[in-house]
């Protein structure tokens, strides 16, 4: 079934109607136009720009290091690449700890790179930027559970709200990301139990990440689906082997190259020898191969 009910981009109503009908939403991480292409003609009706960008796609040890400019480049890229999906654009750290800041920043997703929403982490912590970003007319989808900017002052990855306090802050986050008008909410990496109850709580989809099954949706960073990174978190399930098809694809063509198979008769083209004798001032043209293949230095050529 198709997400949207119109033609054009999925839209945050959209959204809406899908999780009110009872259906799951798949989202994935997107960087750049030949990904952001293929993912919308496979019909994902949400694409994240995320800021793992920094670790998956530009070498950073983590994603404190991505800049606005940095997530606006490929933000373009992707909008570019997708013609249906709705884009959203991931916040990064630092943009958005001031409300009027925060507007000014998600303003900058929307006007220059062409999102359709943001994503800002944080539950009652950022719950007014939120609303500030919401009343600007921006949509936003709000993140909470482990949440990667925050990781300095959170210690090791690991799963977040297993205690009772721990649980309840996390059940007040959703509450108040919600009240702050977010349209969903990603949770990563909270037991089963407490993203099904929080899922149950809200009317908002909750977009889960390590989660469980019982969140209204699912996000896989790109890399983890595909098999391109070199380590596959436990919440992760590879779809594809890419790493290894794109080695062995690497090594095949440098084989190739070395014995000279590689371009043959199917990568080449040819032209009439005549022509070319003529343009080179030649009567009878050595071609190569066949003996020496002299070109007169005296002419321009
Ligand atoms: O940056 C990102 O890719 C994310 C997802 C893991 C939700 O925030």
């Amino acid at each position: 079934m198709s997400a949207t009910s119109s033609s054009g981009r999925v839209t945050v109503q959209d959204i809406a109607r899908m999780h009110a009908d009872g259906q799951r939403i798949a989202m994935l991480t997107a960087y750049d136009y030949p990904t952001a292409r293929i993912l919308d003609d496979a019909g994902l009706p949400m694409l994240l720009v995320g800021d793992s960008l920094g670790e998956v796609m530009l070498g950073y040890e983590s994603t404190v290091r991505v800049s606005m400019d940095e997530m606006l480049h490929h933000v373009k890229a992707v909008v570019r690449g997708t013609q249906r999906a709705l884009v959203v654009g991931d916040m990064p750290f630092l943009s958005y700890e001031q409300p009027d800041q925060a507007v000014e920043n998600a303003g900058r997703f929307l006007r220059e790179a062409g999102a359709q929403a943001v994503k800002v982490e944080g539950g009652v912590r950022t719950a007014r930027a939120i609303e500030a970003i919401v009343r600007a007319g921006i949509p936003v989808m709000g993140h909470i559970g482990w949440t990667p900017q925050a990781r300095l002052g959170m210690g090791r990855v690991r799963v977040q709200g297993k205690t009772r306090e721990a649980a309840q802050r996390l059940m007040s986050d959703a509450v108040a990301v919600q009240a702050a008008g977010a349209f969903a909410i990603v949770l990563e990496l909270v037991p089963e139990q407490l993203a099904a109850a929080i899922t149950a709580r809200l009317h908002i989809p909750t977009i889960g990440i390590g989660a469980g099954a019982g969140c209204s949706g699912q996000v896989q960073v790109v890399t983890d689906l595909l098999g391109l990174g070199s380590f596959v978190p436990r919440h992760a399930r590879p779809y594809a082997h890419l790493r290894e098809t794109i080695a062995d694809a690497a090594r095949a063509y440098a084989a190739d190259v070395a014995a000279g198979t590689f371009p043959g008769e199917a990568e080449t083209t040819r032209m009439d020898d005549s022509v070319l004798a003529e343009a080179l001032g030649q009567g009878e043209l050595d071609r190569p191969g066949t003996g020496s293949f002299l070109i007169p230095l005296d002419r321009d050529l």
